[in-house]
């Protein structure tokens, strides 16, 4: 996957951009395109989008800190995040982080995203999810998960084990 934009991708941009009365409000969906194309928001990309809706870099950098949806680093194959705010925490989250991290040899003290060496799952403890009624909720890349639980984690370990196995053949 290429890292630069493309005149392909600066195409796709202005044609996102075309869409809105003014290109500051077309942001958040050029960015949304940029992270679906190349897996992450890297300066270059946030520099050249910035570029060309008229905008200042930071008017970009300052959507892709704020919005936890946006990351500045690759993700893997799988990316869950687990809600870690009020309602869903009260129901366990904090557990559950803790158990997924160390089933995964990752460290359940840190609330960031922490990727696996393999590079197949990220595990991030996110604010709300807007689930709060499906406490404790979490989204593994755009599949929303409800009510979460212990097995409903063993059931993804065991799902990323038989992919391993696949591969190994
Ligand atoms: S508090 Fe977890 S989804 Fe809202």
């Amino acid at each position: 996957m290429r890292e630069e934009p493309t005149d392909e991708v600066n195409a796709a941009i202005a044609e996102i951009a075309r869409r809105y009365p003014q290109p500051r409000s077309a942001a958040l969906m050029v960015l949304h395109f940029l992270q679906e194309r190349f897996g992450c928001l890297t300066p270059p990309l946030i520099e050249q989008a910035a570029e060309q809706l008229g905008l200042q870099p930071v008017n970009l950098y300052e959507l892709v800190t704020f919005y936890p949806m946006f990351r500045m680093r690759p993700a893997g194959r799988w990316h869950l995040r687990l809600c870690r705010t009020l309602s869903c925490a009260l129901a366990g989250s904090a557990e559950l982080h803790r158990y997924l991290c160390e089933k995964l040899g990752l460290d359940p003290s840190e609330r960031g995203p922490q990727t696996t060496p393999d590079g197949r799952v990220t595990v991030e403890f996110v604010d709300c999810l807007a689930r709060c009624h499906q406490a404790p909720a979490a989204l593994c890349n755009e599949e929303e998960w409800d009510r979460v639980d212990k097995g409903k984690l063993d059931e993804f370990l065991r799902r990323l084990e038989s992919e391993r196995g696949d591969e190994l053949g």
